[in-house]
C-alpha cells in the first residue's frame, strides 16, 4: 500500500509489517524519512533538520542556512558534487566534463502492480494484488537528466524491491558514472554488517563485523557476481540476533560486477548502496536514450535473521523464479561429473543410468566433455558439436538407451567460454574478449567469449539449439569457469568501452532467455565453478543453481548456512558424492537441504552404502513439499558453534517439522538438546520415530533430548515431527 500526503509532502510505502517513507523538501529535495517497523502515521519532518550538526558542510543558498544541508540529511538519492560528501548513487559527467549532478522531485505516480524490467531479470508478481509502485520522476536541470526512482511494495511480504532509469532528456550527451540501484540513509550505526565472502569450493560463508566510521562494503568486478562476495548484505542492529530484532537484508537481482557500500559519516548516520559496481563501468547517453539499473530487493523485519531469510526464500520462490519447475517437482538426478571427470562413452553413461534407475533416480546428467574433441579441459569449448570418438552413433543413440531405462537425460553447456584451441576460434579470432595491443589473461585453459555481440551470440546459440532441437534434452547445466580479465570488445567505440562489463551480462541474459523460451520444460542449473555466480538474476533463467564444487558434508554446511542467508533450499544444488569424510547417511541429510542429487559412481557402491541411497530416494519424495516450500529455521549455525549444525524445515501450515542435527567436531559431556521453532505451541506432534508427543510449546521451550543417540565427528540424525490432529 501507498500512499501520500499532500499537506506534508510524504510518500509512504508499507508493507505488511514495515513502512518506508520519503519526505518531499523545499527546493524539491528528496529525503528518506524512514524505513523500519510498520508505522500507522508519518509525522517524521521533525526527524530531519541535522545542520547543527553539520562539519564544514555547503548548502543550497535558498534554504536558511541553519536548516538544511544535503551533507547531513537523508538523501533519498543521493549524488556526486553538489555537497552531499557521502557515497553516491548517482553521478552523470555531462557535456561540460564536469560530474556534478543534483537530482530534485518534478512529480510522483502511484499504481497497482510493477513494471516488467525486461531485458533485466526481476522480481515479478503473480497478480497486481501482490504489490503497489511508486515512481518518483527527478530531474537534474542542468544537464536535463531524468531520473525515475522504482519502489514496489509488497502487502504481505515485507520486501520493497526498487530500481533507477536515467533518461538524457536534454540536448547534449552524457555519460552516467555511477547508478546505484538503491540507496538509504539510517539515522544511527548501530548495526552488524553481515556479508557472505568466499572462493571456489568455499562459496558463501558468513562474515560478520560491527559498523565503523567510514566506507565499508564489498564488491565483485570479476565480470560475474563471483565466489569471492555475493551481491547480499544485511544490517542487524545490536542486540538483534537470529529469532529477534531489526535486520535489514540487501540483495541484487544482477550477475555482473555489483558494490554494496556502507558508509557512516560524522554524525554516526549509515548509508548504504547497492548496484553495479562503478569501476569499470559507463554508460553513454545520446539525447532521448535511457538506461535501466538492476533491481535491489530490500527486506525489512523486526523479527530477526531468521524471519528476514524466509521473507527472502518466500520471495524467490514465487516471486523470482519461473517455469515449469517453479511448482512442479524436480527430477532426482545422478551427474556423471565426480563419477568419470572426461572419461565416459555411451556404454559406461548408460550403466551409470541402469544402477542408478535400480535407486529409483529419474536422470542421467552428462557433465562435461561431450562435444568437440574434449577430454580434458584444454580444448573444444565453442564446439558444440557431439563428440562421436566418445557417443558413438550420436547423442540420439544415447538418450534412447537412456530414456529406455525410463530416466531422463541432461546434458552440460558453457555457452560463454571459447578455448584458444577450438574449431571456433580458429575460424573467429576476434571473438574471445580481450583489448588491443595486451597479451589477454587465460583461465583454465580458456577465454571468455564477447557475449555483447549479437553475431556472437548468434552462433552459440544456432550450435545450441541444433542440439537440442533435435535431441530430447530434460535438462541443461549452464557452466562458466573463469572470470573476464582484460575487458573490451571489439564492436565498441572508445566512449563506450566500460559498458563493455554491463554488456556482457545483457548477452548472457539475452541468450538465457533464447533458452527458456525455446525449451520451456527443460530444467536449467546454473553454475560456475561452483557456486561462483550464485545469485537473484541467475535464478530467473534457471530455478537452481549449484551451490559448490565441495561436496564434502562438514564443509557444506557453512556454505549451506551461509546461502540460506538469501537464497532458498529450493535453488541450492546439493548432491551426494563419494566424498569420504562421512558415511553416506550424513551425506544425504545435509544433502536434502537442497535440490538433492547424486554425483558418484553407482556400479561402485557397497550394498549396505546401496541401501541407504535406496533410502534416501525415498526421503527426497517424503520430505519434497517441506524442503522446498517450507519455513527454513536455522537452529544451530555453525558460524558460532564450532561442534554440531542443526536446521529444520516447518511446513507452513505447521503441520509438520524436520531437524536435521550434524555433529561435526565430537565434544564429549555436553547434553544434547534440540529446541525447535516455528510450530505452533498449541498444537500436539508425534516423533514419527519414537511414536512420543509433545506440545508445540515443549518442543520449542524444553526441547527434546538426542543425548547419546549420536556422538561421533560426521554424524548426524534427522527427526521428523507431524501435527497429531484430534478428529
Ligand atoms: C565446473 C563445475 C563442475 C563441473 C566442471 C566441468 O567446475 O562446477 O560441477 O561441471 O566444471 O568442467
Amino acid at each position: 500500500m501507498i500512499s501520500f500526503d499532500e499537506n506534508k509532502k510524504i510518500l509512504k510505502l508499507d508493507t505488511k509489517n514495515s513502512s518506508y517513507v520519503i519526505g518531499i523538501y523545499d527546493e524539491n529535495y528528496i529525503l528518506n524519512l524512514y524505513y523500519g517497523a510498520y508505522l500507522p502515521d508519518c509525522n517524521l519532518w521533525g526527524n530531519i533538520k541535522r545542520h547543527k550538526n553539520a562539519s564544514f558542510s555547503p548548502a543550497n543558498p535558498h534554504i536558511p542556512h541553519e536548516e538544511f544541508s544535503s551533507d547531513v540529511e537523508p538523501m533519498e538519492y543521493s549524488c556526486n558534487g553538489s555537497g552531499d560528501f557521502r557515497i553516491s548513487a548517482l553521478a552523470i559527467k555531462n557535456a561540460d566534463g564536469n560530474s556534478v549532478t543534483d537530482i530534485r522531485y518534478v512529480s510522483h505516480k502511484i499504481y497497482k502492480g510493477k513494471p516488467d524490467l525486461s531485458p533485466l531479470p526481476h522480481v515479478y508478481l503473480n497478480n497486481d494484488a501482490e504489490a503497489d509502485t511508486l515512481e518518483i520522476l527527478a530531474e537534474d536541470k542542468v544537464t536535463g537528466a531524468l531520473v525515475t526512482l522504482y519502489y514496489t511494495a509488497f502487502n504481505d511480504l515485507d520486501v520493497i524491491t526498487r530500481s533507477v532509469k536515467v533518461t538524457n532528456g536534454g540536448g547534449n550527451a552524457l555519460d552516467i558514472e555511477r547508478v546505484f540501484s538503491m540507496c538509504l540513509d539510517l539515522p544511527d550505526m548501530d548495526y552488524d554488517l553481515i556479508t557472505l565472502y568466499g572462493r571456489h569450493a568455499k562459496e558463501r560463508s558468513r562474515e560478520q563485523r560491527p559498523l565503523a566510521h567510514g566506507i565499508q562494503g564489498i564488491a565483485s568486478k570479476r565480470g560475474s557476481s563471483s565466489h569471492t562476495q555475493n551481491p547480499f548484505a544485511a544490517l542487524l542492529r545490536h542486540g538483534a540476533d537470529e529469532n529477534q530484532g531489526d535486520a535489514y537484508g540487501f540483495n541484487l537481482v544482477y550477475s555482473g560486477n555489483f558494490e554494496f557500500s556502507a558508509e557512516c559519516d560524522f554524525s554516526a548516520t549509515t548509508r548504504v548502496i547497492m548496484g553495479i559496481n562503478p569501476t569499470d563501468f559507463s554508460w553513454h547517453l545520446e539525447a532521448g536514450e535511457s538506461f535501466q539499473s538492476p533491481e535491489a530487493v530490500m527486506v525489512y523485519t523486526n523479527e530477526g535473521l531468521g524471519e528476514m531469510s524466509r521473507i527472502f526464500h518466500r520471495l524467490y520462490i514465487n516471486n523470482l523464479v519461473r517455469g515449469k519447475y517453479k511448482y512442479e517437482k524436480r527430477p532426482l538426478l545422478i551427474n556423471s561429473w565426480e563419477a568419470a571427470y572426461f572419461d565416459f562413452d555411451t556404454d559406461k553413461l548408460v550403466e551409470f543410468a541402469s544402477h542408478a534407475k535400480e535407486f529409483g533416480i529419474d536422470m542421467l546428467v552428462m557433465d562435461d566433455g561431450w562435444f568437440g574433441k574434449r577430454n580434458d579441459d584444454t580444448n573444444s569449448l565453442g564446439d558444440w558439436f557431439v563428440n562421436e570418438e566418445k557417443l558413438e552413433g550420436g547423442l540420439g543413440v544415447l538418450i534412447d538407451r537412456v530414456n529406455a531405462l525410463g530416466m531422463k537425460f541432461g546434458i552440460w553447456y558453457e555457452p560463454e567460454m571459447i578455448s584458444p584451441d577450438s574449431e571456433l576460434f580458429r575460424a573467429h579470432p576476434d571473438w574471445y574478449i580481450h583489448v588491443p595491443n595486451r597479451e589477454s589473461s587465460i583461465g583454465r585453459n580458456q577465454y571468455v567469449i564477447d557475449m555483447s555481440r549479437e553475431d556472437v551470440r548468434d552462433n552459440i546459440w544456432n550450435q545450441m539449439y541444433s542440439v537440442l532441437s533435435k535431441n530430447k534434452v530434460d535438462y541443461l547445466k549452464w557452466d562458466f569457469n573463469r572470470n573476464i580479465s582484460e575487458a573490451g570488445s571489439a564492436l565498441l567505440p572508445p566512449e563506450r568501452s566500460k559498458e563493455f562489463f554491463h554488456r556482457f551480462v545483457l548477452g548472457t541474459y539475452d541468450l538465457m532467455d533464447r533458452l527458456t523460451k525455446a525449451f520451456p520444460d527443460m530444467l536449467i542449473e546454473n553454475c560456475s565453478g561452483g557456486g561462483g555466480r550464485f545469485d537473484a538474476g541467475m535464478l530467473y533463467y534457471s530455478p537452481q543453481i549449484w551451490t559448490s564444487d565441495n561436496t564434502d558434508p562438514i564443509e557444506r554446511l557453512s556454505i549451506q548456512f551461509g546461502t540460506s542467508l538469501c537464497y532458498p533450499a529450493s535453488t541450492m544444488g546439493a548432491h551426494v558424492s563419494a566424498s569420504s569424510r562421512t558415511g553416506y547417511e550424513t551425506k544425504g541429510n545435509v544433502a536434502l537441504w537442497g535440490t538433492f542429487g547424486y554425483e558418484l559412481d553407482p556400479t561402485k557402491l557397497c550394498e549396505s552404502d546401496r541401501e541407504t541411497v535406496k533410502q534416501q530416494v525415498k526421503d527426497y519424495h517424503k520430505y519434497y513439499d517441506l524442503i522446498h516450500y517450507g519455513d527454513l529455521y536455522r537452529l544451530v549455525d555453525p558460524y558460532f558453534d564450532p561442534y554440531k549444525a542443526v536446521w529444520s524445515f516447518v511446513a507452513p501450515d505447521k503441520s509438520e517439522a524436520l531437524v536435521t542435527y550434524v555433529i561435526m567436531r565430537e565434544k564429549f559431556c555436553d547434553i544434547q538438546f534440540i529446541r525447535l521453532r516455528g510450530l505452533d505451541k498449541n498444537k500436539f506432534y508425534r516423533n514419527e520415530e519414537t511414536g512420543e508427543v509433545y506440545s508445540g510449546a515443549l518442543l520449542m521451550n524444553a526441547g527434546i533430548n538426542i543425548t547419546g543417540k549420536i556422538w561421533r565427528d560426521g554424524e548426524s540424525l534427522m527427526l521428523h515431527f507431524t501435527e497429531v490432529k484430534n478428529d
